[in-house]
C-alpha cells in the first residue's frame, strides 16, 4: 500500500503510448470530453472480443448516446427511490435465511446473491429462479477471471478463461431472454406502475438482442461493484469496532421505516455515520478501481503531447490513496466525510468512485440508496464481528473483488425493529 505514495506525477508514462493519469484537472479534461479527443472504447473492439456483453458500458459515439437516452429514466432518483420498499423486503427475506445462532459467513457470496435479487427486482419486477441466479453468478465469476487474466498477462490470450466466459455468457443470455419475455407479460406493464416504463419493457424485434445483452451487462455492472462495495464496508466496520458501535447506535435510533415511505425521498441523510462509512469504504476500496480511455487524435494534455491511439489509465484507487488529498490516506476514517468540508476542499477528481463526465456511472443513485438500505437492514438484525481467520484481500480485476472476508454474525434481540 505504501508504494502508492510514490505516484505523485500528473501523468506517468509506463511505455510509449501507455500512461497513468493522476492529475485531477487532467482526469476532468478526459472524462468530460464528449468523445472527440478521448474515447472509452471503440465499438468494433468490443464486438471482436469475447468480453463483457455488448451494451451501454462498452459502446461509443451515437450508439452509446441512443442507449443512454433510453436507459436514463430507469435510473432517475424518483424511480430508484420508489423501489426502496421492495429492496427492504428482499433483504429481510435473505436475512431470515441467515443462521439463527452465532455462525461464520462468507459474506461476499451472500451479499452478491442478495444484490442479484435486488437488481433483478428493479429491472424485471421479479427475481430469477435458482438456475437463473446460478447462471449470472457463473458469468460474474467468468468476467472477473477473464479481466484478471488480462491484467496479469496483457499480451497473451488465455483461451481457458475466454472459453469459460463465452459459455457462461451464452447461458446467462438464455436466462435473460426468458426472463425479459416473462417480465413484459406481467400485469404491471399494463397497469402503468413506476416499473412499467422500464427500458426492459420496450422490447421490439430490432432491439431484443440488445436488451438481452444490456440486461446481462446491467446485472453484472450492478452486481459486482455493489456487492464489492457492501462487502468492503462490512469488512472495514467489523475490523473497526469503535466505528461499528457508532454506526449501530445510529441505525438503532433512526426511524428506518421512513426510508421506504411512499413518495418520500429515500436517501442516507438520516444515517450520516453509515453514509460516511460507505463513502470511506468506496475511497479505500473503490470497486471500479481502474478505467481507461483511448486518445482519438493527436492532442495536448497540459504540456504533454499524446499521440492518437495512446492508452490512458485512470485509477480512483491511486488518487483515493494519495497523501496529496487525504490525511492518513491508508486509515479507515469515516469521520472525514461527516461534514461537507472534505468534499469542498478536494479537487473534483481526487475522490471519484463513480467516475465522472458523460460516462459517469448511471447506477450511482441506485447503488448508494440500495447499499444503504441493505447495510442498515443487516445491522438492525445482526451483531457482526470478524472471524479470527478472516484475511481480506482485494482481487483486482474488472472490479476490486473482496476475497477472504469472513465474519461472524449473531442475531440481535432487537431484530425486526
Ligand atoms: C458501488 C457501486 C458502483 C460503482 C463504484 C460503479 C462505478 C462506475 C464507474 C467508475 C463507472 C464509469 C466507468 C468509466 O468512466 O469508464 C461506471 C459506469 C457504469 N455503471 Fe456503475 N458503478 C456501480 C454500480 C452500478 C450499478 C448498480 C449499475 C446498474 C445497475 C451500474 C451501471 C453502470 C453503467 C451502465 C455504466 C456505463 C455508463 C456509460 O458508459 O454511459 N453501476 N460505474
Amino acid at each position: 500500500m505504501s508504494s502508492c505514495h510514490a505516484i505523485e506525477s500528473p501523468l506517468i508514462a509506463l511505455d510509449d503510448g501507455i500512461y497513468i493519469v493522476t492529475e485531477p484537472e487532467f482526469i476532468e479534461t478526459i472524462l468530460h470530453d464528449r468523445g472527440d479527443r478521448f474515447q472509452k472504447s471503440g465499438s468494433s473492439d468490443a464486438k471482436d472480443m469475447v468480453s463483457f456483453p455488448f451494451s451501454l458500458m462498452n459502446s461509443s459515439g451515437d450508439d452509446w448516446k441512443a442507449k443512454r437516452r433510453v436507459m436514463q429514466p430507469d435510473f432517475s432518483l424518483r424511480r430508484v427511490t420508489s423501489d426502496g420498499r421492495k429492496t427492504l423486503a428482499i433483504t429481510e427475506a435473505h436475512l431470515a435465511r441467515w443462521p439463527a445462532g452465532p455462525a461464520s459467513l462468507d459474506i461476499r457470496t451472500l451479499l452478491q446473491e442478495l444484490c442479484l435479487d435486488v437488481g433483478c427486482q428493479f429491472f424485471l419486477n421479479a427475481t430469477l429462479d435458482e438456475e437463473g441466479k446460478a447462471a449470472f453468478m457463473a458469468l460474474s465469476d467468468a468476467i472477473i477471471l477473464k479481466t484478471r487474466d488480462s491484467l496479469r498477462f496483457p499480451l497473451g490470450r488465455l483461451d481457458r478463461t475466454s472459453y469459460r466466459l463465452a459459455i457462461t455468457r451464452e447461458k446467462a443470455k438464455a436466462v435473460a431472454r426468458k426472463a425479459l419475455a416473462k417480465a413484459t407479460q406481467q400485469p404491471d406493464v399494463a397497469a402503468n406502475t413506476e416499473w412499467s416504463g422500464s427500458f426492459v419493457t420496450h422490447t421490439s424485434s430490432e432491439s431484443a438482442e440488445w436488451l438481452c445483452d444490456e440486461f446481462c451487462a446491467l446485472v453484472l455492472s450492478g452486481l459486482e461493484p455493489m456487492s464489492a462495495g457492501l462487502t468492503w464496508t462490512v469488512h472495514l466496520l467489523t475490523s473497526h469496532p469503535d466505528v461499528l458501535e457508532r454506526v449501530t447506535a445510529e441505525v438503532d435510533t433512526a426511524r428506518c421505516n421512513e426510508w421506504s415511505a411512499g413518495e418520500g425521498v429515500v436517501n442516507l441523510d438520516a444515517f450520516p455515520e453509515t453514509r460516511a462509512s460507505l463513502m470511506e469504504a468506496l475511497r479505500l476500496f473503490p470497486p471500479a478501481w481502474l478505467t481507461g480511455r483511448i486518445v482519438a487524435r493527436d492532442t495536448m494534455l497540459g504540456d504533454f503531447f499524446l499521440a492518437a491511439g495512446s492508452a490512458l489509465m485512470i485509477s480512483p484507487w491511486i488518487n483515493h490513496h494519495s497523501a496529496r488529498f487525504f490525511d492518513e490516506p491508508q486509515r479507515f476514517k469515516p469521520e472525514r466525510w461527516l461534514d461537507k468540508s472534505t468534499q469542498q476542499r478536494l479537487p473534483r477528481y481526487a475522490f471519484f468512485p463513480f467516475g465522472g463526465g458523460i460516462r459517469r456511472c448511471i447506477g450511482e443513485h441506485f447503488s448508494l440508496i440500495h447499499i444503504g438500505l441493505i447495510l442498515v437492514s443487516i445491522l438492525r438484525r445482526f451483531y457482526l464481528k470478524p472471524m479470527s481467520n478472516s484475511k481480506a484481500r482485494p482481487y483486482p480485476a474488472l472490479v476490486l473483488r473482496p476475497l477472504g472476508v469472513k465474519i461472524e454474525v449473531s442475531p440481535r434481540s432487537t431484530a425486526g425493529n
